[in-house]
Order: C-alpha cells, then sequence, then structure tokens
C-alpha cells in the first residue's frame, strides 16, 4: 500500500519537472539570439550639432543709443520697442514711465528723458511706415 502511494506520486513530480525544463527550453529558444549576440541590439547613437538660427536685432544709431541699449533690453527684445506705431514723446515718456513704475527697470529719471529723445529721434529716422 505504501509503494503504490510512493509511485503514485512520483509521476505526477517527473511530469512537473519535464514540463518546466521542456518551457525553459522552449523560452531560451525564443531569446537566444539576443542572449547569444555579443553585441547587444541598440541602434547607434550618432552626436549632431544643430545650428539654430540666430538674428540680431538691429538697434538704430541715434543719441544716448547706449542708455537705451543698456537700460531697455535687459527684460525684452528690443523688437518689442520697435515694432510699436509712431507715438508722441510725451507717449514714449509714459511708456518709459511704466517700465520703471510698473516693471521696476532700474532707470535714473534724467536717463528716462535721454532715452525718450533717442526712442523720438530713431522713429523720426525711419519715417512712416
Ligand atoms: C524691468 C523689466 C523691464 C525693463 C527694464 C523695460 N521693460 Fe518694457 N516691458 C516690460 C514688461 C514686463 C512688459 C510687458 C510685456 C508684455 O506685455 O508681454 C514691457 C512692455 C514694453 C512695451 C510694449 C507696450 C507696453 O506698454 O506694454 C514697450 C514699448 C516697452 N516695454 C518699452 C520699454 C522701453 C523703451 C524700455 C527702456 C526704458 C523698457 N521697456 C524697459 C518690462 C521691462
Amino acid at each position: 500500500m505504501k509503494e503504490r502511494m510512493r509511485n503514485a506520486g512520483g509521476f505526477p513530480l517527473v511530469a512537473t519537472g519535464a514540463l518546466g525544463i521542456l518551457s525553459a527550453w522552449v523560452s531560451y529558444l525564443g531569446v537566444r539570439d539576443y542572449w547569444d549576440s555579443s553585441t547587444p541590439n541598440v541602434p547607434e547613437i550618432v552626436a549632431t550639432n544643430v545650428l539654430l538660427p540666430y538674428e540680431e536685432v538691429h538697434i538704430p544709431d541715434g543719441p544716448n543709443r547706449v542708455v537705451f541699449q543698456t537700460s531697455c533690453v535687459i527684460c525684452h527684445s528690443p523688437r518689442l520697442i520697435f515694432g510699436q506705431p509712431t507715438i508722441s514723446e510725451a507717449k514714449w515718456l509714459e511708456v518709459v514711465n511704466k517700465m520703471v513704475a510698473t516693471y521696476g527697470a532700474p532707470i535714473e529719471p534724467e536717463d528716462e528723458r535721454k532715452i525718450v529723445a533717442y526712442l523720438v529721434s530713431v522713429q523720426a529716422d525711419r519715417g512712416d511706415r
């Protein structure tokens, strides 16, 4: 009786083991190309230089150009300024005051006047665009 039970339990054990070895073999067959190859199957990475276009915005010549350049392009592009429609000296003064009072531009009152003079002269030079 004892013998029979041992034999009866032995077969499923052997069958499970054989199945395990068989499935390990089958899964090895599936991945052996990756296992055996010495160079990993990874695409080659090539370094590339990309040159992005850079366009220097032209700051026209005029009186007080330097003070304008050091005061007015630290927060935004001069394009924002030169893209404005033709406006009066009083309006430019308002704009410059707004940059100082509202946005905290570090500009001395004396330089504000110089900048306004520059903006008005540059605007006159460009004509009626
Ligand atoms: C401290 C930062 C700062 C400085 C310095 C500065 N600006 Fe501005 N400016 C701004 C901000 C912020 C705006 C609003 C931008 C927006 O609306 O996208 C602006 C907008 C403008 C505009 C668009 C119209 C408007 O009224 O919003 C003009 C024109 C302008 N600035 C001119 C000037 C001039 C001229 C100077 C030099 C006197 C100057 N800015 C200096 C911050 C600054």
